[in-house]
């Protein structure tokens, strides 16, 4: 089976490697391919080294695209899509694989006849150069339809390792991970802290409370149960476990690259706003980020 990546960042060579070990035919799709059409990634996860040969080709091939793997950050979604559009089969497979909501209702209504899927991972990984990745977590992935009526992962999901875990509720699996990203990674940002400090210093400690008490507030009201116990206790647990890393909004803001605001605090108040709720320490953070944040 062939898999397109669009995104060819961490998580889309991740993840490229790992259709490729799942015995996947994968190519992605670069702004810019060397005239080759492939090339060597260097990975490193662990102790183990490993080196891949992957198959690169440009939005404007001529390939069709019936299985298409997006991990761009949620706001490059709609120009990356765009820029392959014609190249998409009717009833093409889309999986998106990324932090935010929003992006995928777009995806959807922009692409009715397509099987949308959602996915959320735990796992983390980054890249020193463009030929180089490397895995800090094997993490977890959740997966499910978004629009398909189906039990079945997309093909050749199944064999992907770390195996990923099929949900038929993915909207609920999306707010869980939503939730804990509006409850870390805006603070992080605006204090400038590793996400340990979050439960450190009582200060920002009780900063994350309020916003976890107010999207638990929205989450109610939207029928979601996010947790068996608060969000503020999942966000700590989070925080602790994760307490040395630099959340990715705290690196983009540190780099002038744009974050994905928009749609993580962003989507939570725009929800809050069409039910009427308001959700003061989100929306203040919402603005803070916003003006930290290149567009
Ligand atoms: N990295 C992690 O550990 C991690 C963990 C969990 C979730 N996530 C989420 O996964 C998503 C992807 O994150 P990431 O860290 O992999 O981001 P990333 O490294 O910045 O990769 C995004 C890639 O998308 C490419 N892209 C953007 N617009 C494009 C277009 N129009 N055509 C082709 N390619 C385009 C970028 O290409 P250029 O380089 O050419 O701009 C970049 O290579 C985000 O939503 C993030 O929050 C990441």
């Amino acid at each position: 089976m062939k898999w397109h990546i669009l995104g060819a960042g961490a998580m889309g060579n991740l993840f490229a490697t790992r259709l490729l070990q799942a015995g996947q035919d994968v190519s992605l799709i670069l702004r810019q391919p060397n005239p080759e059409g492939y090339y060597q990634l260097h990975c490193l996860e662990g102790k183990a080294r490993r080196t891949y040969t992957l198959t690169a080709q440009s939005a404007s091939a001529d390939e069709a695209i019936c299985r298409l793997l997006i991990t761009t950050k949620a706001y490059d979604t709609q120009a990356a899509l765009a820029s392959v559009a014609d190249r998409l089969t009717p009833d093409a497979t889309l999986v998106l694989l990324q932090n935010g909501m929003g992006q995928h209702q777009t995806v959807q209504q922009q692409h009715p006849s397509a099987d949308v899927w959602g996915a959320v991972t735990t796992a983390g990984a980054w890249r020193p150069q463009p030929d180089e990745l490397v895995c800090v977590a094997a993490g977890e992935t959740h997966i499910g339809p978004f629009t398909a009526e189906t039990a079945a992962l997309p093909a050749g999901w199944t064999a992907l390792t770390p195996a990923p875990i099929y949900v038929q509720d993915i909207q609920t699996a999306l707010w869980r991970k939503l939730a804990i990203n509006c409850a870390i990674n805006p603070l992080t940002a605006l204090h400038r802290c590793h996400n340990g400090k979050l439960v450190e210093n009582p200060e920002f400690y009780q900063q994350m409370q309020q916003l976890c008490d107010e999207i638990e507030t929205l989450t109610h009201s939207l029928g979601i149960t996010l947790f068996a116990t608060d969000l503020i206790d999942q966000a700590a647990k989070v925080a602790q476990a994760t307490a040395d890393n630099r959340s990715s909004m705290l690196q983009d803001i540190c780099h002038g690259r744009p974050t994905e605001i928009e749609f993580i605090t962003g989507y939570v108040c725009s929800q809050a706003d069409q039910l009427g709720i308001d959700l003061p320490c989100n929306k203040a953070l919402l603005s803070q980020v916003r003006a930290l944040s290149a567009t």
